[in-house]
């Protein structure tokens, strides 16, 4: 068993100003993504038969959709972009399998990238459908999440919501050039954790599947 949903996503140095509200809209040629792809990037993806976590449980066609939506309402038409989303989501969702942390199961902590807490909070601030349903949630972790993770275009939008609002230019334009030295250091300056092989897996499959 690797050491998927125990890592939490610490944010460091840069942060970035808040987040302009977003419209929602559909995905277009730029941000669009298939199942196959997704497929090639969470193998076992496929299927939500014997789940290990009730209601937790996407496919490949459905992560599709709504990643697809996510790229597009964030605008994140880089590839190098979405792949480096795409496969951190993957990673630790283990093939979008989670959407809470379990391991130890910090209250709070999840989505789709597993972010912790206090991201979950400044994510939800920044929805506007969002904005009456926060206050009674305000003071639970674990209900705050419930709220995002209710409703897949925000379960699955987190990745790039944190890439595009939390992560420093310098970052962004690293990555966009698509080596593994931008990877790098938008997993350890950015998301806040280390490098590991099978990150890197994840990270190449991703690279490979969107043709980056
Ligand atoms: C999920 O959120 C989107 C964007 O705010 C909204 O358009 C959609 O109706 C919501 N879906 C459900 C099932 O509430």
């Amino acid at each position: 068993m690797h050491s998927i949903l125990t890592t939490s996503l610490f944010l460091s140095l840069a942060v970035l100003s808040t987040a302009v509200p977003i419209p929602f809209s559909l995905a277009t040629k730029d941000t669009a993504l298939t199942e196959a792809q997704l497929l090639q990037i969470a193998p076992t993806s496929n299927t939500c038969d014997n789940a290990p976590a009730k209601g937790e449980c996407a496919t490949a066609k459905t992560a599709a959709t709504f990643v697809s939506q996510s790229f597009s309402d964030y605008k994140v038409t880089n590839k190098a972009e979405q792949a480096a989303i795409l496969s951190l989501m993957a990673f630790e969702s283990d093939d979008f399998k989670y959407n809470k942390n379990h391991f130890p199961g910090t209250p709070g902590q999840g989505t789709r990238n597993m972010q912790s807490p206090a991201f979950n909070k400044k994510y939800a601030n920044s929805i506007p459908a969002l904005k009456d349903k926060i206050a009674p949630v305000a003071n639970s972790p674990a209900d705050l999440l419930d709220l995002l993770r209710d409703n897949e275009t925000y379960d699955f939008g987190s990745g790039a919501w944190f890439l595009t609002t939390q992560c420093s230019k310098d970052v962004r334009s690293a990555l966009q050039d698509g080596s593994e030295t931008g990877w790098q250091q938008y997993i350890s300056s950015c998301v806040g954790t280390s490098v590991t092989d099978e990150r890197k897996q994840y990270w190449e499959r991703a690279v490979k599947a969107l043709g980056v």
